[in-house]
């Protein structure tokens, strides 16, 4: 499957609800009632010169992906700043995909998936938009989890010709996030530029980023000696 063909099974069907949409195989491994996740404000422990940082946590249950999303607390709506996200996946999710704005086609997919025994590969796909770039801040794996962290340049905010979006950084109002799970294996885990497999499953969550926002100064202390 191309990307393209991915980019079509993401982006249609998560635009037509918010609910939880029945699996493109016939069996579906999240209960229709936990697909309805938990938000919460997850802050990181400091270690050596990398802050505590805090972020809007979404938790769909033990067999999904957790998602983390963090943003410096100046953010407004009329410029773009950088976003970090970390994916926490059960090692029986293959690949992780992350919408910034809610699955519609023009807006940054991040998607990520396990890559032998060295992490993970995250990165926004092209052909959705372009101008998004995403560098990895950390990749980890043990015997029950992968995760990835990056910080996106370019997934704030995002404009095309038929549509344009961000997030929304004012205190209580909320943005709309998708996701999309598999469990069959990325055929190139090297290859960035690879073909997906069909997604398992999918939702949307809408929440305020209060829970995510950072101090400038610790936002940017954590992406550079998280970095180095
Ligand atoms: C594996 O990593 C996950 C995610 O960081 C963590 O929650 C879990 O406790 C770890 N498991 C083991 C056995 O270390």
């Amino acid at each position: 499957m191309h990307l393209s063909s991915l980019i079509a099974l993401l982006s249609a069907p998560l635009l037509a609800t918010s609910s939880p949409l029945s699996s493109s195989s016939s069996s579906s491994e999240i209960e229709p009632r936990q697909v309805y996740g938990v938000t919460s404000k997850y802050c990181s422990t400091a270690s050596g010169n990398v802050p505590s940082l805090c972020f809007l946590q979404y938790y769909i249950s033990a067999t999904a992906p957790t998602f983390r999303v963090a943003l410096p607390s100046d953010a407004t709506n009329n410029a773009a700043y950088d976003t970090i996200l970390q994916i926490i996946s059960p090692i029986t999710q293959t690949w992780v995909g992350f919408a910034w704005g809610g699955g519609m086609t023009n807006n940054p997919l991040t998607v990520a998936w396990p890559n032998g025994n060295q992490g993970q590969v995250g990165r926004t796909l092209p052909g959705i938009y372009s101008s998004a770039t995403l560098r990895t801040l950390s990749t980890a794996r043990n015997s029950t989890h992968w995760t990835v962290e990056v910080v996106c340049t370019g997934c704030s905010r995002w404009n095309s010709q038929q549509n344009g979006g961000r997030l929304e950084t004012q205190a209580g109002s909320a943005s709309t996030f998708a996701w999309a799970i598999s469990r069959t294996a990325v055929p190139q885990p090297s290859n960035p530029s690879g073909s997906f497999p069909v997604h398992n499953n999918q939702g949307m969550f809408s929440n305020a980023l209060d829970f995510g926002k950072n101090a400038r100064a610790t936002f940017t202390q954590y992406v550079q000696n998280k970095r180095s």
